[in-house]
């Protein structure tokens, strides 16, 4: 058999299928759109549901692709087997109501003994049990061997999931053995050996399965082809493992170099070997796809298959960071096939290395951590490692589940599922939430997501913002509908529609929908998983009913600050990409009536310098007055003519190029201003990292723009007022005010270390005996009344018997405080008397009681005088 290189392959298939009119799409990216029953692309027809269920108009009936894919349900075997991967590539040719069975098997049968030129006497096919079609189609129009035709049943040759679109399939063989197999035992016999291979699934999607169960034939049966891209590569290179095929082995041997291990040496080895190749390629191409490492979803997966890979990386024996290593090799293997991969390199690598590092800071104590467990548990003979235990290895050490069930694997143990789940309900929720349930075709029972391919509704919001057209479906939650009535919440879906609906960032038109019975209001616009344009409405007077004709009316005003905002966005993006460099990428945008915001790849924040030159850059764009053009054109046109795309490609015939004069190119749906002019204003609000290796900039402009600037303006006046200042003295007055408050501090505090120690044992130093009676008066500068009654307190109580008169000059006042011990009182001391007549010295006046009295004064000058004064009372009053 001739060899045949993966990469040739590939282009072999695609380009036969394009030999009989099939159009041939790009890979879609792993992420699926508008599938929530769907976490990972996971077949070649996932992304193509909508044209599969009528629900959208493919741009042909014919359609080939070659589709990455992700499937991790049988992780646990990838390494062990010759064929289980979580990565592999989908050849795939799709007829959408268009050829069927007696197409597609003599075109299958040309492809591998012609194309491919396998030796018949290699091959079998299987058929559905009561599939007689297919039989007698092989038979007619192709030179199989009957003999070779083994009927099987549902679970191994019908193609359903739940209800909706399915049906029977025939698939074909390679025999890797000797000998003609003559029954059908001994072929499943031979096909559990891995003896006989399977490697093309034909899927004749002819009925549809209903509720109960019947299978109602349908009109425009479609087909659904399936070729694992490894698989057809192990029979072609004569290999009979997925890791040996060439692109892959490249990157196996990648592995082996970098970890000193030989590959067929050790077959524990190998496993880790295997395993770090495969999860990189998937991990690559997640990454380049969008997908940000996380502990839910889609982020749950890349960050398992990535810490998986690293840890297989230690038991080889690599020491420090090494999975960049690979990433590289993966992107030199599949750059060819796909493009994006090279242009996303930098960034890849920066994501995996920064993850990778994580785990490598947490692995180390976990695994102590885990270590420990395991000694615990054989000292008292356990095998099963508790829920909790396993948990906060995973919650504090980021070990996932799979990777402690696999070190105690090795150790003969297992974790307590029934506790780690419930442990993990609370986390597992969000990620359950992303995924929803699956079926073959993906089903939404929501009526406004079953309006069928047939039915147009087209957008005419480009330029016009108020048009006359037919309301052709009504809905609510539960059903269709002939009349929405005043009150009622639902769904208008009109021929044409001005209402621009959610897409690319850009948030749905809001307005209002008139007819001669009644008027409701668009709160969203929004498409359904046809692409169909559904107005979300309340109904505000009267009823809106079935077949009327209506007027549509956007919010103009809204959508033009919506559009300020959208045109702004690409030119921040072009901005962003000639001042902070090449590699920053869109990895997300939100675009409102109030303000937009864009996520890029970038790896630390923007300095202030940095911020400024991007809106001086985008600003001076703004008064060049450029006009916003936009244009149809073909991808590799749109491509060559430099235009930005995106991680979320898109495909189709024609792309829609939107372009400010020469400044920014990009593909793209959206509404946008005329000439950037209209901007008016750009200002970035705030800048902040959202994820490893994302940023994310909020900006407004127009009069959103300069509401914004007043605010800052208003705020810097009221600044002004409290500081009485005028505005151009702000700085110097607060610093000042900075300084003054800065010399004070330090004189507060010496004041408080003064008080605290020492000046209590000062002041009772300071103490004279008249009369018998210990008399303190003493002057304490800075202390307001309060801290001087305290301080007046602790002097009494330390001087066991007497009297303390305390003065205080507190900027310019004086404060005083007369306080006795009780027995003094008999002798003749009253603090009333003696406050009265010291105050008068400081120029004020007070009194009180015998045992305590306070007063004020206005003279510290004559503080001196007082205290001296204050002698003489006591001395006078004691006799
Ligand atoms: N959808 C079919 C498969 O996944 C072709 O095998």
């Amino acid at each position: 058999m001739k060899f045949m290189g993966t990469n040739e392959l590939r282009e072999a298939y695609l380009r036969f299928f394009e030999s009989k009119e099939h159009l041939r799409l790009e890979s879609f990216p792993l992420v699926p759109k508008n599938d929530k029953s769907l976490l990972l692309i996971n077949a070649g027809m996932a992304p193509l549901k909508p044209y599969f269920t009528g629900l959208q108009e493919p741009p042909r009936k014919r359609i080939t692709t070659c589709q990455k894919c992700i499937r991790t349900g049988d992780i646990e075997n990838v390494g062990k087997t010759s064929r289980h991967g979580t990565f592999f590539e989908m050849l795939g040719n799709f007829s959408f109501g268009d050829y069927f069975k007696e197409e597609i098997i003599p075109w299958a049968w040309e492809f591998i003994t012609e194309t491919l030129q396998i030796p018949k006497d290699k091959l079998y096919v299987t058929i559905y049990l009561e599939d007689d079609e297919a039989f007698d189609i092989w038979c007619k129009k192709t030179d199989v061997d009957p003999n070779r035709i083994f009927r099987l049943g549902k679970d191994d040759n019908f193609w359903e999931i739940g209800v909706g679109p399915c049906g029977p399939c025939t698939e074909i063989h390679f025999d890797r053995g000797e000998g003609v197999i003559t029954n059908v035992d001994d072929f499943i016999k031979a096909a559990d050996e891995d003896r006989v291979v399977e490697f093309w699934n034909l899927v004749f999607t002819q009925f549809d399965k209903d509720e109960e169960g019947n299978y109602n034939r349908l009109s425009n049966p479609n087909i659904d082809t399936g070729m694992g891209l490894e698989r057809i590569a192990t029979i072609m290179q004569g290999v009979d493992n997925i890791f040996e095929i060439d692109t892959v082995k490249n990157i196996l041997n990648k592995v082996s170099e970098l970890s000193g291990v030989k590959y067929g040496a050790d077959s524990q080895k190998d496993i880790s070997l295997r395993i770090i190749t495969d999860h990189v390629k998937s991990v690559t191409m997640l990454i380049s796809d969008g997908v940000q490492p996380s502990n839910e979803g889609r982020g749950y997966v890349l960050r398992r298959l990535l810490r998986r890979a690293a840890r297989h990386g230690r038991l080889l024996g690599i020491k420090g960071l090494f999975l960049t290593d690979i990433v590289e090799s993966v992107v030199e293997n599949y750059g060819l096939a796909y493009p994006n991969l090279k242009e996303n390199k930098e960034y890849i690598e920066k994501i995996v290395s920064l993850e990778e590092e994580r785990f490598n800071e947490t692995i180390d104590s976990g695994m102590n951590i885990l270590n420990d467990y395991i000694e615990e548990m054989e000292a008292s003979k356990e095998k099963t490692l508790k829920g909790e235990k396993a948990f906060k290895l995973y919650d504090t050490y980021g070990f996932p589940i799979e990777l402690t069930e696999e070190i105690l694997e090795e150790k003969g143990m297992k974790v307590d599922h029934d506790s780690f789940k419930k442990e993990m309900e609370e986390q597992r929720q969000r990620a359950r939430s992303a995924r929803g349930e699956s079926s073959y075709m993906g089903s939404d029972e929501s009526p406004i997501n079953k309006i069928e391919a047939s039915i147009n509704t087209e957008f005419v919001g480009y330029s016009n913002l108020d048009v006359s057209s037919k309301v052709i479906i009504l809905a609510n939650d539960n059903e269709f509908v002939d009349e929405l009535s005043k009150g009622e919440k639902g769904y208008i879906v009109t021929e044409k529609t001005p209402f621009y609906a959610e897409m690319g960032g850009q948030v749905g038109d809001k307005g209002i929908i008139k007819t001669a019975s009644g008027e409701a209001y668009v709160y969203d616009t929004k498409k359904n998983v046809g692409g169909k344009t559904i107005h979300y409405v309340k109904v505000n007077e009267g009823s809106i009913k079935i077949n009327e004709e209506a007027n549509l009316k956007i919010d103009f005003a809204r959508r033009s600050n919506i559009e300020k905002n959208h045109t702004a966005t690409h030119m921040l993006h072009e901005a962003l990409k000639q001042v902070v460099g090449k590699h920053v990428n869109q990895a997300g945008s939100y675009v409102d009536d109030e303000r937009l915001r864009f996520d890029f790849t970038h790896f630390a924040s923007l300095s202030e310098e940095e911020i400024n030159t991007l809106e001086d850059l985008v600003n001076r764009k703004i008064m060049e007055v450029f006009n916003v053009n936009t244009n149809l054109m073909t991808l590799d046109e749109a491509k060559e003519s430099g235009a930005m795309a995106l991680f979320d490609d898109k495909y189709g015939d024609k792309v829609r190029v939107v372009s400010v004069g020469e400044f920014s190119k990009e593909l793209c749906g959206g509404t946008h201003v005329r000439n950037s002019g209209e901007i008016g204003l750009f200002k970035i609000i705030s800048e902040a990292g959202v994820a490893a290796g994302i940023r994310r900039i909020e900006a407004v402009t127009g009069i959103n723009a300069i509401k914004y600037m007043e605010e800052k303006q208003r705020l810097l006046k009221e600044a002004c007022n409290a500081l009485k200042c005028n505005e151009k003295d702000v700085l110097k007055k607060i610093s000042s005010q900075n300084a003054e408050i800065k010399e004070k501090e330090k004189e507060i505090a010496e004041l408080k270390s003064k008080l605290t120690s020492g000046v209590e044992d000062d002041i009772i130093n300071s103490a004279k005996e008249i009369n018998g009676v210990k008399v303190v008066a003493y002057s304490v500068d800075g202390i307001d009344g309060n801290a001087l009654r305290d301080l007046g307190d602790k002097v009494r109580n330390k001087l066991s018997s007497g009297v303390v008169v305390l003065f205080s000059n507190v900027a310019g006042k004086v404060n005083l405080i007369a306080m006795s011990t009780k027995d003094v009182l008999d002798k003749g001391v009253h603090c009333g008397k003696i406050i009265k007549e010291v105050a008068s010295i400081v120029g004020g006046g007070g009194g009180g009681r015998p045992d305590m009295a306070q007063a004020g004064g206005k003279n510290p000058q004559n503080i001196k005088d007082a205290i001296e004064k204050t002698y003489s009372v006591v001395e006078y009053l004691v006799k």
